[in-house]
């Protein structure tokens, strides 16, 4: 299998929290920056198609009891799906659902100086 690392821009064209969807080779991929550190996923979410850019960045949230306050873990390494609410786990692609409903694909990324650098195989 051949990879292909691929340069989709400088470390500061990209803002924690926000996504930046792009194309590379033909396929749709989203970029989360969280502080240093960079997620790559497939922009289509495996339930019914959604773009997962359009989505937001978010946390996991803690388990608590009725009534709790509600507090986020993983803050920024979460993307919700905007058609419905699906939770991806940007470091491994898969959802929060405990029956483990879906995966989106996800790709090494790396810094090499200050450039944001994507593997795809
Ligand atoms: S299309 Fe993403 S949760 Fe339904």
């Amino acid at each position: 299998m051949v990879s292909r690392v691929h340069d989709v821009g400088s470390v500061n064209d990209f803002k924690s929290g926000r996504t930046y969807p792009m194309t590379i080779e033909g396929r749709p991929i989203v970029i989360v920056r969280k502080e240093n550190t960079f997620f790559a996923i497939r922009d289509i979410c495996p339930h019914q198609g959604a773009f997962l850019s359009t989505g937001k960045v978010s946390g996991s949230p803690r388990r608590c009891l009725p009534g709790d306050e509600i507090v986020l873990d993983q803050i920024g390494e979460i993307l919700i799906c905007p058609w419905h609410g699906w939770e991806f786990d940007l470091n491994n692609g898969r959802t929060l659902a405990e029956s483990g409903q879906g995966r989106a694909k996800t790709y090494p990324i790396e810094l090499k100086e200050d450039r944001v650098m994507i593997t795809l195989a």
